[in-house]
């Protein structure tokens, strides 16, 4: 399943809606509840995860810009049925080129999600000039952090995690990519502009359960960390001893996120 495949979003994004900061959702409404309606504009947007979590929490009239480089992605996101006070364009962009269109016209809200860590510093600073330039609140959902624990341990659970963590940085379209580091820059980006920049954690947990989204994130960093270096046997066969644990029921993991609500002073 690939990073931004639609199996793989719709797979992540009932774990993402129970990690989203709902602390850090009433604080977007609150941002935006003087205003009688709203144009939004969502980066990246895959098939419409954000659009899906917040826009229930607004209740005036919404107009979402759904931006992505997928057409696939899009043309889902495009298709999804709305509230009759919701309605969506979608826009097919490159961010790493085409940022500053995406951002063109009325805004009041500018949306990301799973984003941030993807991205390299260069292009975070461009964005947080971008957005500051037009003083307009962003919010950044689910932000990878770093953290990741995964029980029951195995000795090799620490190498992995290091060999994921260096992968993270391997550059995905926008330079040398941020990965762990994301967050806190983000959050540094926006202070250093004279933000407000209020943030949660927003961590996957993931039981013994959810057995498919295990398999799916245990095989993706296996791949991951023998693309990073890792001898092949060895990601293999802790591939195969974290596959008997999820057979069991046994296993469980928790991967960070951080939620960010960034807004001029006096708009949060
Ligand atoms: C991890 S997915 C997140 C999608 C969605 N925001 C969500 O949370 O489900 C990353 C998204 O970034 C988009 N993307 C990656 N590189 C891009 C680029 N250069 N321009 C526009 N979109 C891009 C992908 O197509 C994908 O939809």
């Amino acid at each position: 399943m690939s990073g931004f495949s639609a199996d793989w979003l719709a797979l992540r994004e009932p774990h993402d809606l129970r990690a989203r900061s709902g602390e850090i959702v009433s604080m977007v409404a609150a941002s935006l509840d003087a205003l009688p309606s709203l144009q939004i504009v969502d980066l990246a947007c895959g098939t419409g995860s954000t659009l899906r979590a917040l826009s229930p929490h607004l209740p005036v009239r919404q107009h979402w810009r759904l931006v992505d480089n997928d057409l696939g992605l899009l043309g889902r996101a495009k298709a999804m049925p709305l509230a009759n006070h919701v309605t969506v364009a979608a826009t097919p962009l490159d961010l790493n080129r085409d940022l500053e269109t995406a951002l063109d016209g009325p805004t009041d809200l500018v949306t990301t999600s799973a984003l941030l860590d993807l991205v390299s510093n260069t292009w975070l600073d461009r964005l947080v000039v971008e957005i500051a330039a037009r003083s307009i609140p962003f919010y950044a959902s689910l932000t990878y952090d770093g953290r990741i624990e995964i029980a029951p341990g195995d000795p090799a659970d620490g190498e992995i995690i290091s060999a994921i963590n260096a992968h993270q940085t391997i550059e995905k379209g926008f330079g040398p990519a941020l990965g762990p580091a994301a967050a806190k820059a983000a959050i540094e980006g926006f202070e250093r502009v004279g933000y407000i920049a209020a943030h949660r954690r927003s961590d996957w947990i993931i039981g013994p359960r959810d057995r498919d989204i295990q398999e799916a994130i245990f095989s993706g960093w296996a791949d991951a960390a023998g693309e990073i270096g890792l001898a092949p046997a060895k990601a293999a066969s802790w591939l195969m001893r974290r596959r008997e644990f999820i057979a069991a029921g046994l296993s469980s993991l928790r991967v960070g996120h951080l939620d960010l609500l960034a807004a001029p002073i006096g708009k949060r």
